[in-house]
């Protein structure tokens, strides 16, 4: 093993910011690992005590420090630091039900000091000096930060190059009426780089809507206003998978996919960074036949009407397949936890399982689990891939519907649960009942092979993930 030296000026320093959210802080998470493992880097990874202090109920047998202690003591010993700062607002501030106000705060400057302040501290005698930042793309003035302490400014995006690609061309969508005029055309979009032609309902659901003066719209369009000023943008995709779109970007900045953001094996669990008690499934799959089980999961951040939820209930029970169904705290906002059809536990007893929160990487790589009906979230996309679970695609929100394309018409490793709204629970059933059979899942799986060998190779020596992110690392040097 390599001498350990913390404070070995001859090391980048990064600092990396998420954005408070599951989906965006497990590939930062995943990122550090990566660059810390490259033994030319010390990360400081920045949070929030209102994410700190969620984490650590969420874990409440787990006494380390943080959640870096067993990467700093395991076999690997990195140089990771782990730092909370305030964000300004009450600990208990529900930044879910009132996600305006909070993107308010976002937005207007009194987020942005208390990080700045947050910086400051760290770069204060920090060995190694800090030299670059790593900051989620949505983070709207960024470029500010990076600016104000002389810092190399690299962007995380952590959705696909398509959606990146989409936001940052979103003069041209207004340019072409098909956003934010009264009359939004509904016919393909056939005008942005690297894109041949994407249909109106594939964008993402913040371009579909008709207000977009909203603070959310704000916040996007200030985000890829200032993600121009980037010096290095890195995307968890990879080349082989969107060469168009990513060709296209790399002509108009410098733009690496990295992706997937696999760590090295040793450092597989020693993180977990889960925002919600996990339940353990092993036990209740044990026993299933291979491949039988449906896995249902919608992810951290969507929400449904409880109408929706219902149909989705009795889908699952009218369809008769096993299923595992990750229905979170909150997923019907305003109601409580009572949103299940009576009855709905004894009719499925032994058949379904409901769970509020799951170890979903657990659950995937178990051989009982046969499919995914999923919400389309890009981690959960890359996670089912690399695991070789086909998908059943229901787009909520946000990138999902965009994503969904990626899943479906492009690489052909998910189909779509066709969902007219209202949803009608007899289609989910027949919809579902189709999806699990032998035959399509057989030829779903072939699919998936092709795409998972893509993820591999591209991690590999000679792969473009792997070579990308050396040349980030090398681009650092100069
Ligand atoms: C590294 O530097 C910090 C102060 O920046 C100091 O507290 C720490 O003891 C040093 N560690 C080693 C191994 O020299
Ligand atoms: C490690 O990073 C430093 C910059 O902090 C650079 O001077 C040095 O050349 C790098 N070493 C390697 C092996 O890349
Ligand atoms: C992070 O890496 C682990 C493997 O260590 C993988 O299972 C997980 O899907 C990755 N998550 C993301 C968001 O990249
Ligand atoms: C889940 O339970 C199984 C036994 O049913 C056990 O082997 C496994 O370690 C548990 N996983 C976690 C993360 O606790
Ligand atoms: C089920 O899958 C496991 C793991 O892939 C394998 O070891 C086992 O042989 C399979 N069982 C059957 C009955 O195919
Ligand atoms: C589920 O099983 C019931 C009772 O055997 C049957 O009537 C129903 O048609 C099945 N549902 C589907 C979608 O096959």
């Amino acid at each position: 093993m390599e001498a350990k030296n913390f404070n070995n000026t001859h090391k980048h320093h990064a600092i990396v910011l998420a954005l408070p959210l599951q989906g965006h802080i497990n590939p930062a998470i995943n990122l550090s690992l990566k660059l810390a493992s490259s033994k030319n880097f010390t990360i400081t990874f920045l949070t929030f005590e209102f994410l700190h202090q969620q984490i650590t109920q969420a874990q409440p047998t787990d006494d380390s420090d943080d959640i870096f202690s067993r990467a700093r003591q395991g076999p690997d010993a990195l140089d990771i630091r782990y730092w909370a700062i305030p964000d300004g607002l009450p600990l208990d501030f529900d930044r879910t039900t009132r996600l305006d106000e909070f993107l308010g705060w976002y937005l207007y400057g009194g987020m942005l000091d208390h990080i700045e302040k947050g910086v400051e501290k760290i770069l204060f005698d920090s060995k190694p000096k800090v030299n670059v930042l790593i900051i989620d793309t949505f983070y709207p003035w960024a470029s500010k930060i990076a600016k104000k302490f002389g810092l190399r400014f690299a962007s995380f995006w952590t959705e696909p190059a398509l959606v990146f690609n989409l936001y940052y061309h979103v003069h041209l969508l207004k340019h072409h009426a098909h956003l934010g005029c009264p009359d939004t055309r509904k016919d393909p979009i056939d005008y942005i780089p690297g894109i041949s032609s994407i249909e109106p309902n594939d964008l993402m659901s913040y371009l579909q809507d008709k207000d977009i003066s909203t603070n959310m719209h704000k916040l996007i369009f200030q985000a890829f206003e200032d993600v121009r000023l980037a010096d290095y943008v890195l995307c968890n995709t990879v080349q082989e998978l969107e060469p168009n779109t990513i060709s296209a970007l790399q002509s108009l900045m410098p733009f690496y996919s990295i992706g997937p953001l696999f760590p090295s094996k040793t450092l597989q669990n020693v993180v977990s960074p889960s925002l919600w008690a996990e339940s353990n499934c092993s036990e209740w799959l044990g026993p299933k036949p291979n491949g039988s089980v449906l896995y249902v999961s919608f992810g951290s951040l969507a929400s449904f009407t409880k109408d929706d939820v219902m149909e989705i209930a009795y889908g699952l029970m009218e369809s008769n397949i096993t299923f595992i169904w990750v229905l979170r705290p909150g997923t019907v906002p305003n109601e409580g936890d009572q949103f299940l059809p009576s009855g709905f536990d004894e009719i499925v007893r032994g058949r379904g399982v409901v769970v509020p929160w799951t170890n979903q990487v657990a659950v995937l790589t178990h051989p009982a689990i046969g499919g995914f009906l999923t919400h389309c979230g890009w981690n959960s996309i890359i996670e089912s891939t690399w695991y070789r679970v086909p998908m059943l695609c229901f787009p909520v929100f946000s990138d999902q519907f965009t994503n969904r394309k990626l899943v479906v018409d492009d690489w052909n490793v998910g189909v779509n649960l066709a969902s007219e709204k209202p949803l009608r629970r007899m289609e989910i059933a027949t919809q579902i009942k189709s999806f699990m059979s032998k035959k399509t899942r057989d030829e779903l799986r072939k699919n998936i092979e092709v795409v998972r060998k893509i993820l591999e190779d591209t991690l590999e020596a000679g792969g473009s993930s792997k070579k990308n992110i050396d040349k980030f690392i090398g681009q650092l040097n100069n």
